[in-house]
């Protein structure tokens, strides 16, 4: 029997349990992040073998598209293969050019700049508003110029952006609307699903994100006249996908485009967690109300803040953070979370002040909320499978603190 044959039929043979219990080791040290197996996906990957289809667009391709484009209440889904490659088609689709500029957080992870930069136009970076860590609408704006094509908004931690308020000066000016929910899927704005509050939005199930598959993404449209150009731009700039419908005898090079469409096992694996969403985010929004809970004294006690966010949104209990109280003070915190065996990183380096950022963007406006929240936040360990291991987060978290401030250091 060829040994993959065998390995199917040994991982048929166990449990959904016994799978998980194979693939996910312990170890005594909490890290940020852990990936878990939640479903069905390793079963999903022998099915998507044995269905002969290893390229994308196949079964599960299909499927992952159709749950996200319901859970993003959006026209249409399309899954790629991350969340920067559906901001590379979103930048496509809003058709920038070299002069054009797109207004943006700061404080995002680069994908969001690179995207506009590799369309040769010119990222303009604004300031944060401190209540939510999203865009202030006021410094959009501010910033908006006859140049402006589009506004990329980040849903920072899960929590979107004040979406009407960018709506209210997009729409004026013909501007495109992008969000960037690489962490927001399951959020709501004002009751409506992020991923469906702009034109379009950009998704990310790399390892650290919700609901996962290693790498990957989805791109939603929620205006029918962009689908079929998104389509073509997923498949290198050809009609593949018209003619795997039936609607042309063969497919040919028609637009712009590149290879942003992940395979099959990927699509599998992801599906197996798109099943789950709803535990995966209950489970992470209890985690989130227990942070919040155990660490309620800490703004009051020890001047350390706590996420904040406007009651117009519900978050997906993607991220937690901490903002310290000074930069040298995290520091601190951080490394003695790691002597005792819990990972706490920081977040985003401001682009504005990255050397990419300087080179291919400008800032618009100063960026002092960008700056001294860049400096001071942390993120605590959050994942599926924390439930036995937040207490022991929490109290160490807790212990730090008060050592750091009996011993002065660093405030
Ligand atoms: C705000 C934001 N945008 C874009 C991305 C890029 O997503 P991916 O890692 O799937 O390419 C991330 C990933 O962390 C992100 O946090």
């Amino acid at each position: 029997m060829p040994q993959n044959s065998s390995v199917r039929v040994q991982l048929n043979r166990l449990s959904v349990e016994e799978q998980h219990a194979v693939a996910a080791p312990r170890n005594a040290s909490i890290p940020f992040n852990r990936p878990s197996l939640v479903g069905r996906e390793l079963n999903n990957i022998v099915e998507a073998i044995e269905r002969g289809q290893l390229s994308g667009d196949g079964h599960f391709t299909a499927e992952c598209n159709a749950i996200i484009a319901r859970l993003a209440g959006s026209a249409s889904a399309l899954l790629t293969h991350s969340g920067t490659a559906a901001l590379e088609m979103a930048a496509i689709l809003c058709d920038l050019k070299p002069g054009d500029e797109v207004i943006l957080p700061s404080f995002t992870f680069v994908s969001t700049a690179n995207a506009v930069v590799l369309r040769g136009a010119t990222p303009v970076f604004v300031d944060i508003d401190p209540a939510t860590l999203n865009l202030n609408p006021a410094r959009v704006a501010e910033a908006v110029t006859p140049r402006t094509r589009a506004i990329f908004a980040v849903h920072y931690a899960g929590f979107p952006a004040d979406m009407d308020a960018l709506a209210d000066i997009a729409s004026p000016r013909d501007l495109l609307l992008v969000e960037d929910a690489a962490q927001a899927l399951g959020s709501t704005y004002k009751g409506r699903p992020a991923g469906s509050l702009g034109d379009m939005g950009a998704f990310s199930f790399h390892e650290t994100k919700n609901i996962l598959s290693g790498e990957g993404g989805a791109l939603t449209l929620n205006t029918s006249d962009l689908v079929d150009r998104a389509r073509i731009i997923r498949e290198k700039g050809t009609n593949r996908s018209q003619f795997i419908d039936g609607l042309v005898d063969k497919y040919t090079w028609v637009d712009l485009g590149s290879s942003y469409l992940p395979g099959e096992l990927i699509a599998a694996f992801l599906h197996g967690q798109l099943e789950q969403v709803g535990e995966i985010t209950r489970r992470r929004r209890r985690l989130f109300d227990r942070y919040l809970e155990g660490l309620a004294i800490l703004p009051a006690r020890h001047g350390i803040g706590l996420p904040r966010w406007s009651p117009a949104v519900r978050g997906n209990g993607h991220m937690f953070y901490l903002l310290l109280r000074s930069a040298a003070q995290r520091s601190a915190f951080i490394a003695a979370m790691r002597e005792e065996g819990i990972g706490t990183p920081f977040h985003y380096v401001p682009l504005h002040s990255s050397p990419g950022g300087q080179r291919f963007g400008r800032s618009a406006g100063a960026m002092e909320h960008t700056d001294r929240t860049a400096e001071r936040l942390v993120r605590l360990p959050m994942f599926f499978d924390l439930e036995d291991e937040i207490e022991r987060v929490l109290d160490t978290c807790l212990r730090v603190v008060t050592r750091l401030d009996r011993s002065g250091a660093a405030c």
